[in-house]
């Protein structure tokens, strides 16, 4: 004979997908009711036409099938009330404990700054993230370029994130990566055209109202240079580390020693340098053909006595991989860009925090 007991036990190894914990622990479970063999369950959805439903539906029937003498399982979707959002919210992100800017945070925090814009800084941030997934650390993106927002589609997440009660707000999921992003909250074409209040109060709740829940790193794709944003985020994570990425001119890696400036004066320190667009490797000859000119980045990192932690080719799959949301870590793991991006994400793990 079948138990209630059992039937939980099975459905405690169901994640929602989102939330990153089991639907038993978040209160999603309404109901369980068995007959013989037949099963049936009852969840609650935190919101209505929640986008993971069928996914939650077929783990849940999955789960419970387990069980031997189940004969066919049921499952009833419902809809958690205002009350019980809420209280959820309450549970999962208490306010004003932010898992990031709270002076005990475990999570470590990287910047990745650039002097410019148009260096990679996205690209590099979202395949960093992506390689940390990959060796199967709990990863959040979070895109605090406002302006110049482009993790989502670098990322195919476009969806809006769920909002629980008291405006806390849940990452969307890909592929296990936690990430926010303005590009999840305004529509890809609308300019942003914020003035410094606004800004500091969405980068305020991207970092204390946002449940990362219990993610160990996040990365934080900065906008570029030294402006009101990338200030607030070095005051607000003294602790943050800063990868910084430049291209090989010499132009680019002296506006990006500013950058590592400001973070020498919050004490942030600088795990070290990205060159990216190093050099061109010919598909044809296999030689490395240097485009934007060498050292520049050499020179920063012998200046700022920190290591270059690596030297990304131009690579035609990074364009088409940031428009398909397919980071090249992800869909090509062993080429030869894509262990660049794999050996930042082993500095930063190695990195004493
Ligand atoms: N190594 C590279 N090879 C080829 N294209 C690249 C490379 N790095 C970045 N890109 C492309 O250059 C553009 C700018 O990169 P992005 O990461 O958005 O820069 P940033 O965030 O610094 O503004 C994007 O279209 C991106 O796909
Ligand atoms: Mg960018």
């Amino acid at each position: 004979m079948i138990t209630r007991d059992q039937v939980m036990e099975r459905l405690a190894t169901v994640m929602d997908p989102e939330l990153h914990m089991p639907i038993t622990d978040l209160g999603m479970v309404e109901s369980v009711q068995v007959d013989g063999g037949r099963v049936q369950v009852g969840v609650k959805l935190t919101v209505a036409g929640c986008p993971l439903s069928t996914r939650i539906e077929s783990d849940v029937t999955k789960a419970v099938s387990v069980l031997p003498e189940v004969t066919e399982v049921g499952v009833d979707l419902g809809v958690m009330t205002p009350e019980e959002r809420e209280a959820l919210a309450a549970r999962l992100h208490p306010r004003r404990e932010s898992v990031i800017t709270a002076k005990d945070s475990k999570v470590r925090v990287v910047i990745c700054g650039s002097g410019k814009g148009g260096v990679g800084k996205s690209t590099v941030t979202v395949n960093v993230a992506a390689a940390l997934q990959s060796k199967g650390h709990a990863v959040g993106v979070l895109d605090a370029d406002v302006y110049g927002f482009s993790v989502s589609r670098m990322l195919a997440a476009r969806q809006q994130p769920v909002v629980l009660g008291d405006g806390v707000i849940v990452p969307v999921d890909v592929h296990d990566l936690r990430v926010m992003s303005m590009g999840m909250l305004v529509n890809e074409d609308t300019p942003v055209m914020w003035r410094g209040p606004m800004l500091h109060k969405l980068l305020d709740q991207f970092l204390n109202d946002v449940a990362w829940g219990d993610i160990e790193y996040l990365l934080i794709d900065a906008p570029p240079g030294t402006g009101d944003v990338a200030i607030s985020l070095s005051q607000e994570l003294p602790k943050a580390r800063v990868v910084l990425v430049t291209t090989p001119q010499e132009a680019a890696a002296r506006v990006a020693g500013r950058v590592a400036q400001m973070a020498a004066k919050v004490g942030q320190q600088v795990i070290g340098i990205v060159e990216n667009m190093a050099y061109f490797r010919c598909p044809d000859c296999g030689e490395a053909h240097s485009i934007f000119g060498t050292g520049g980045a050499k020179r920063l990192a012998r200046e700022l006595n920190v290591p270059l932690l690596g030297q990304v080719p131009i690579d035609p799959v990074l364009p088409l991989g940031g428009d398909l949301g397919e980071p090249v870590v992800w869909k090509h793991p062993d080429s030869e860009t894509a262990h660049v991006f794999q050996e930042v994400a082993r500095a930063i793990v190695e990195t004493d925090w």
